[in-house]
């Protein structure tokens, strides 16, 4: 059944189109209203408002569902590397064995960044927050590589994407490194991506280093939990600067900025706060979810709830799996996540929570597994980043391709002073 909308403003009545999406989602085309009314739609924060079609990644949020390009990411997660569901993300579709493995190749071969790049890290105000360092070198890679800025080309963006990929776990590695005051680690390419990041992080030339593989395993999978989430403040960022013919560096770059705002990526360091907080308070849950219901307390259990997940968060599940995994193996001691467990128990089957379908989200468990592999609370952000960076070059790309692209450039409602006589500056009192 074809289906249309109507909109009336005053005596003036328009139809609208109204375009369905492959998953039955429903949309009414506004692109000609203020042509053909002069009216806009007015919708702060986008709440209702779809900014594009996408087909990357489809997500039903009563449902929990979760899926790049189709996939659900709990079979991704099972199966994939991080790189495999990189380049389904970016490609469309899932790479043969060959593709892969030419694929890793080639992301093996940009891992290192220049040494000039090296020597940024020293210009850094020591205890800089990793997520400053990290937007502001990936922007500086623009300076860096003028042979592959031409975003009309389609080999140097493929380039650019390939030296993005390469180079952030570099890049926040080293960002790590001089926080805590020890030499930069070079990448070893013999190891694998997530392997190979663990080494930069944790290696220190007076000593050999292991990479564990289970801690590789865990950071595989936390990477593809983050590596695509649609239409949010990041990716809108990435998408919005890049619709500027701004190159691939310069919308990441603004795209790590959104992501480092703690409504948006830094909610997995205030959740992993919020535990140690209940921990050294002599680990009462109840008296935390207590605090979290009432309204005359502004508290509320970090890590639950969600504006789009009414259920479940799909990778919230993936990710307390893997902890369950590394706590049988010995490796989660952490005090913290035995009252992560509790808290979650307690809420899930108290009223407050059940009634307003508040639920675990990612960020409640991904803290606990960094703690075990190591990773400082201020990195973990940073660890987020990396996971999105596909996410984000697959959307860059897909806007650019799009056969309706234009500059992002959202109207406005004035509501300030209407046209007023200028005063001299002697004049004003
Ligand atoms: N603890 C206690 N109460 C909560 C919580 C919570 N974590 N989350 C929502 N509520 C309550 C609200 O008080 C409100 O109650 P009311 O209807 O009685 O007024 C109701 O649930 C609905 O909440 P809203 O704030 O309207 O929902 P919204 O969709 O705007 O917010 C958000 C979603 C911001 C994620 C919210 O649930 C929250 O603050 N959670 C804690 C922070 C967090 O974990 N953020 C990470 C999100 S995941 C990510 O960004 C990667």
């Amino acid at each position: 059944m074809a289906l249309g909308a109507k909109l009336k403003i005053g005596d003036h009545e328009v139809e609208l189109p109204v375009v369905v999406g492959t998953e039955d989602e429903v949309g009414v085309d506004v692109s000609a209203l203020r042509s053909s009314t002069g009216a806009i739609t007015l919708d702060e924060g986008f709440v209702n408002t779809g900014s594009t079609t996408s087909a990357i990644t489809y997500l039903d949020g009563e449902k929990g569902i979760l899926r790049y390009r189709g996939y659900p990411v709990e079979q991704l997660a099972a199966n994939c590397s991080f790189l495999e569901v990189s380049y389904l993300l970016i490609h469309g579709e899932l790479p043969t064995a060959a593709q892969l493995a030419e694929y890793q190749d080639l992301i093996r071969q940009h891992t290192m960044v220049h040494e000039s790049i090296r020597k940024f890290f020293d210009g850094f105000m020591p205890g800089a927050h990793p997520m400053a360092i990290l937007s502001a070198v990936v922007g500086a890679l623009a300076s860096f590589y003028p042979d592959s800025l031409d975003v009309n080309d389609p080999f140097q963006v493929h380039v650019s994407a390939v030296r993005l990929l390469a180079k952030t776990p570099t890049i926040a590695a080293y960002a790590h490194k001089e926080s805590i005051g020890q030499p930069l680690v070079y990448p070893k390419n013999k190891l694998e991506y997530c392997a190979n990041f663990l080494h930069m992080m944790f290696s220190v030339p007076a000593e050999e280093y292991e990479v564990d593989p289970d801690d590789a395993e865990a950071l595989n999978l936390l990477l593809i939990v983050h590596a695509d989430h649609e239409q949010n403040c990041s990716t809108s960022t990435v998408r919005m600067v890049g619709s500027s013919d701004a190159n691939l560096f310069a919308s990441i770059s603004a795209g790590i900025a959104a992501l480092s705002g703690p409504l948006h990526g830094g909610a997995n360091e205030a959740c992993v706060n919020m535990l140690e907080r209940i921990r050294k308070d002599g680990s009462n849950v109840s008296k935390y979810v207590d605090m979290a219901k009432d309204k005359a307390n502004n508290f509320r259990l970090m890590g639950f709830g969600h504006r789009v997940y009414k259920n479940y968060d799909p990778r919230a599940k993936i990710i307390k799996a893997a902890c369950d995994k590394l706590l049988s193996k010995g490796k989660v001691n952490d005090p913290i996540f035995e009252i992560a467990q509790k808290l979650e128990e307690v809420a899930l089957t108290d009223g407050y929570f059940v009634e307003r379908k508040l639920y675990p989200n990612v960020d409640f468990y991904s803290g606990v597994i960094y703690r075990a592999l190591g990773i400082p609370i201020e990195m973990f952000t940073v660890l987020f980043a990396m996971g999105r960076m596909p996410g984000w070059i697959a959307h860059w790309l897909e806007m650019r391709k799009s056969p309706g692209k234009k500059i992002n450039r959202p109207r406005q409602i004035y509501t300030g002073p209407t046209e007023r006589e200028f005063v001299p500056l002697a004049k004003r009192k």
